[in-house]
């Protein structure tokens, strides 16, 4: 059995050409488009430009001697490779699982070709059963809660190893559950209209090329 997120990581890192600039996502897909394409820069001597969307990333891509620039150096991003929490039938996504969800949306919105990798128990119809994380500023976040708890989902402050989680922009986040996104642009909107949201998870209309991963081996590029 094929591991589908390795596959379709490694499909990804097969789109980078010479001399691009490319965006690193987060994630244990994330993990493996990385790994690929710190062999290519390796291997082939691959001249590229990458920026990361999470500590952990730039760590990692650091380790494998991928070169990490900031944004002093860079504008626009060739491609980004990304992993999702879900993906809709049109390429909406919900990401921040792994908690990087505002670095992942600040790079998303520079880059010409974004490409998702999931496996394939990922694609949805429809967005909501994974809890959407909204990225909130700790001061008053109990009030920033209630206004998300009003528009009718069931909301946990996000925990790991039982302390609160803190991302690496300082904030906390708050997975809701709405069970099912009936509009996901609109929600995004409002959202973004409570006071104390830093950002939330939905990536609308963002993804142009979406990679999934079979166990089958088999890898569908759409
Ligand atoms: C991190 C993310 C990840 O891309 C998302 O959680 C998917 O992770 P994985 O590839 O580990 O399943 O949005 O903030």
């Amino acid at each position: 059995m094929n591991n589908p997120k390795k596959i379709a990581g490694e499909k990804a890192a097969s789109f980078i050409k010479d001399g691009m600039t490319v965006g690193l996502g987060t994630g244990s897909t994330a993990f493996f488009a990385i790994h690929k394409i710190g062999a290519r820069v390796k291997e082939e001597g691959l001249k590229l430009k990458c920026i990361a969307t999470s500590i952990e990333s730039e760590n990692l891509a650091k380790e494998l001697n991928i070169p990490i620039f900031g944004f002093e150096e860079i504008k626009e991003i060739d491609i980004t490779i990304d992993g999702a929490d879900e993906v809709d039938k049109n390429f909406n996504l919900i990401k921040g699982g792994g908690g990087a969800l505002l670095r992942e949306k600040i790079i998303a919105y520079i880059t010409k070709h974004y490409i998702i990798i999931v496996d394939e128990t990922k694609h949805v119809e429809s967005l909501g059963k994974f809890h959407l994380p909204v990225e909130v500023v700790q001061f008053g976040w109990q009030r920033t809660f209630d206004h998300l708890q009003n528009l009718g989902c069931e909301i946990k402050l996000r925990e790991k190893n039982k302390e609160v989680f803190i991302t690496d922009n300082g904030n906390y986040i708050l997975d809701c559950n709405f069970k099912k996104i009936e509009n996901p642009e609109s929600l995004q909107t409002t959202i973004h209209n409570i006071p104390g949201v830093v950002e939330c998870g939905l990536f609308i209309n963002r993804t142009n090329t979406l990679i999934i991963g079979k166990p089958s081996g088999e890898i569908e590029v759409l």
